[in-house]
C-alpha cells in the first residue's frame, strides 16, 4: 500500500500519525469488518455511545449495539451491498443510560481491488442542534413579550425570596399584639402572589413537554367539581354533569389537563357571584376533522358553561392575552395557561359568550396523540 510522508513532527511509525488522525476527528468512527467485528473506535465515538474503546475492540457490533436496531441494519446492509448509507434520525443509547440522538452515515470500507472487507459508521452528536430546533420552535410559540416577561421573572424571583424570608424573621420579631403585623402579613402575602404570578409565568415559558399516560376524563372532572364544590361554601351554586359514559381514557399529560379544566371552572365560578349553575358537558365527537393540519383523529368535547354575566364582546379577544383580567386579584394568566396546554395536545378551545346569559368554553382533545 502506499503510504503518504508522515509530517516530520509527528514521531513514530505511520501507524501512529492515521491512529492520531482518526482519534483528532470531532465526529465518532466505528469500523466495523465484515466478520461484524469491531477493529477501530476513536474517542469521539467512546463520548457518544459511552462505551470505551476496551470495551468495543474485539466485540461484535451486533452485541455492543444489541438494541440500536436501525444501526445494526445500516451495518449489515452496506456490508453486503457495498453502498453508502446516512440516517439523521437514528438515536444511539449510551451506556450511561441516557439517549443521545445523532447523525449517522455508514461507508463500505473497499480495497483498492474491489473488495469490500467492511464498514465505516461516522457519528455525529446531533443533541445540541436537537435542542436549538426545540428552542427555536418554543420561541416562535411564545410571544416577545413573553420571553422578555420570563426572563424578568427568573431575575426577580431570588430577591423576592429574601423579602419574604426578612418579612417573616420581621414578624418573629414582633410581640404577638403588635399593629406591625399588619404590615408584615400585607408583606407575605403580596410577596407570595407575585411568587405565584412568576411561577407561572416561567411554566408559560419553559419547554415542558408532555408526560402522556392514558388520562380517565371523568375522573380528573369529578375530583376538580368535588373541591371546587367544598370551596364555594355556602354560596348557592349547583354543580351539573353531563357526562357521556363511551369516552375511554384520552392520551393526555394528566397534571396539565387538570390544570386547564381547573382554571375554566374556578373561572366558571368566579363569574357567577352567590348563586348560579355550572354544566360540565362530556361528548365524542367521532367524525371531527382538525382541519388545519388534516389530522383525522377522534375528538373528546367538554363544555364548562356558566349562567353568569358573560363575557363583554369587546374583552372577548383579549381573554387570551397574559395579564389580561377584571379581577382584582386575578393574574389574567389563566386562559393564557389554557390556551397554551390545549395547543400542546393538538386540540382547540373556544368560548361563547351571551352577555347577560353566560358563558361557554369548549375544549377538543385528541383521543390519541
Ligand atoms: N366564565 C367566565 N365568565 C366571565 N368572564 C370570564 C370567564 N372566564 C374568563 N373570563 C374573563 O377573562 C379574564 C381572563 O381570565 P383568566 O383566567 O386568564 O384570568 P383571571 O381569571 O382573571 O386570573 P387568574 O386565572 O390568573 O386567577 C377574566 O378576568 C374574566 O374577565
Ligand atoms: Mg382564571
Amino acid at each position: 500500500m502506499h503510504t503518504p510522508d508522515c509530517p516530520r513532527e509527528l514521531p513514530g511509525a505511520p501507524g501512529d500519525y492515521f491512529a492520531t488522525v482518526i482519534d483528532s476527528v470531532g465526529d465518532g468512527v466505528i469500523v466495523v469488518g465484515t466478520d461484524g467485528r469491531i477493529t477501530l473506535y476513536n474517542p469521539a465515538a467512546e463520548e457518544i455511545t459511552g462505551f470505551s474503546r476496551r470495551q468495543a475492540l474485539g466485540t461484535t457490533f451486533e452485541k455492543l449495539f444489541s438494541v440500536e436496531t436501525p444501526l445494526l441494519e445500516m451495518v449489515a446492509k452496506t456490508i453486503r451491498t457495498g453502498i453508502t448509507i446516512s440516517d439523521h434520525e437514528n438515536v444511539v443509547v449510551r451506556s450511561t443510560g441516557k439517549i443521545s440522538p445523532v447523525a449517522v452515515t455508514c461507508y463500505p470500507l473497499i480495497l483498492p481491488n474491489g473488495e469490500n472487507i467492511g464498514a465505516i459508521l461516522t457519528l455525529k452528536d446531533i443533541t445540541y442542534i436537537r435542542e436549538l430546533e426545540a428552542a427555536v420552535r418554543q420561541a416562535d410559540r411564545l410571544s416577545t413579550l413573553g420571553t422578555l416577561a420570563a426572563g424578568l421573572a427568573h431575575e426577580v424571583k431570588n430577591p423576592l425570596g429574601g423579602i419574604k424570608g426578612a418579612a417573616q424573621l420581621l414578624e418573629r420579631e414582633l410581640p404577638d399584639n403588635s399593629d406591625m403585623r399588619e404590615y408584615t402579613s400585607v408583606m407575605i402575602r403580596e410577596t407570595e402572589r407575585i411568587d405565584r404570578i412568576i411561577r407561572e409565568l416561567l411554566d408559560l415559558a419553559s419547554p415542558r413537554g408532555l408526560k402522556l399516560s392514558p388520562v380517565n376524563l371523568h375522573r380528573v372532572l369529578g375530583d376538580i367539581l368535588l373541591l371546587q364544590q367544598q370551596a364555594v361554601g355556602p354560596r348557592d351554586i349547583t354543580f351539573t354533569k353531563q357526562f357521556d359514559p363511551s369516552i375511554p381514557d384520552i392520551m393526555a399529560d394528566e397534571e396539565m389537563v387538570t390544570r386547564l379544566l381547573l382554571n375554566l371552572i374556578r373561572n366558571a365560578i368566579d363569574a357567577m357571584g352567590e348563586s348560579g349553575r355550572l354544566t360540565v358537558v362530556s361528548r365524542v365527537l367521532s367524525d371531527y376533522r382538525m382541519t388545519q393540519n388534516e389530522r383525522n383523529s377522534r375528538m373528546v368535547a367538554i363544555e364548562i358553561s356558566d349562567d353568569g354575566p358573560g363575557i363583554p364582546a369587546g374583552d372577548l379577544e383579549n381573554i387570551w392575552t397574559p395579564f389580561f383580567s377584571t379581577k382584582s386579584s386575578g393574574t389574567g394568566l389563566g386562559l393564557t395557561i389554557c390556551h397554551k396546554i390545549v395547543a400542546e395536545h393538538r386540540g382547540m378551545i373556544k368560548v361563547e359568550s351571551d352577555q347577560g346569559h353566560g358563558t361557554k368554553f369548549t375544549v377538543l382533545l385528541p383521543l390519541v396523540q
